[in-house]
């Protein structure tokens, strides 16, 4: 009962502080380059803890830390560091130009959650925000366990790691090219103005 109400309130408060927050961003445009409000963030982080399951926040990981850092840190290089940025500052140019932006993960507001709550998160993504669900097979969730290792991490992350994230990234057509080039440069197979024609 007591959540219900505290569910409600939660609601009712989006809904005033939204609508507070439009006629303010309405007078001013609304662009997604804008930081988010201290309202705004108070309400949709407040929303958000009042409708997460209990049973989901207090989930045990049941993966064991030391033996998935690695598998863990490329999955996160190839699918979240497009918009959470290798080292989870989301300082890169995805992240950044959502609304919300994709937080900075080291700091206390992502580190504070439980482990059963960055669970849930990354299994059913964010409404209303650029988060996307990864989760709904089993073979999933293991992987949603481990990545929750891997956050855990990130505040103790070494530049070796992230040198070593870069090369797993995805890469555009472009890049692959201009890196098939640089190879073919330095084996001596392509004349030097053909590299140095390259544009980008
Ligand atoms: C398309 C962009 C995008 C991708 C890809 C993405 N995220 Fe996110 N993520 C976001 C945004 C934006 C937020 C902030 C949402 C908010 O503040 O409500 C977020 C929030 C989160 C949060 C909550 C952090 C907090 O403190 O609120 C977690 C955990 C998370 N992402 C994990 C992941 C993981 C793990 C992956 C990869 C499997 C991933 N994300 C991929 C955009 C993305």
């Amino acid at each position: 009962m007591r959540k219900i109400i505290l569910l409600t309130f939660g609601f009712l408060l989006l809904i005033v502080v939204g609508g507070l927050v439009f006629l303010k961003t309405s007078a001013g445009g609304f662009s997604a380059r804008a930081d988010p409000t201290f309202p705004e963030i108070f309400a949709a982080r407040t929303a958000r803890s009042l409708a997460m399951p209990s049973n989901a926040r207090e989930r045990i990981n049941p993966v064991n830390k030391t033996t998935v850092l690695d598998e863990a840190m490329e999955h996160w290089a190839d699918h979240c560091a497009v918009c959470h940025g290798n080292d989870g500052a989301g300082q890169v140019q995805m992240g950044r130009q959502m609304y919300p932006h994709a937080p900075d993960m080291r700091k206390e507001p992502t580190q504070t959650l439980t482990d059963g709550e960055l669970f849930y998160i990354i299994e059913n993504g964010i409404r209303l925000s650029g988060m996307p669900a990864w989760g709904g097979s089993k073979v999933g969730e293991q992987a949603s366990w481990k990545l929750v290792h891997f956050i855990r991490h990130l505040p103790d992350l070494s530049a070796d790691e992230i040198a070593q994230m870069e090369k797993l990234n995805p890469k555009s057509p472009d890049e692959i090219e201009q890196e098939k080039e640089e190879e073919q440069f330095l084996n001596g197979d392509a004349p030097p103005e053909a590299h140095t024609q390259h544009k980008h």
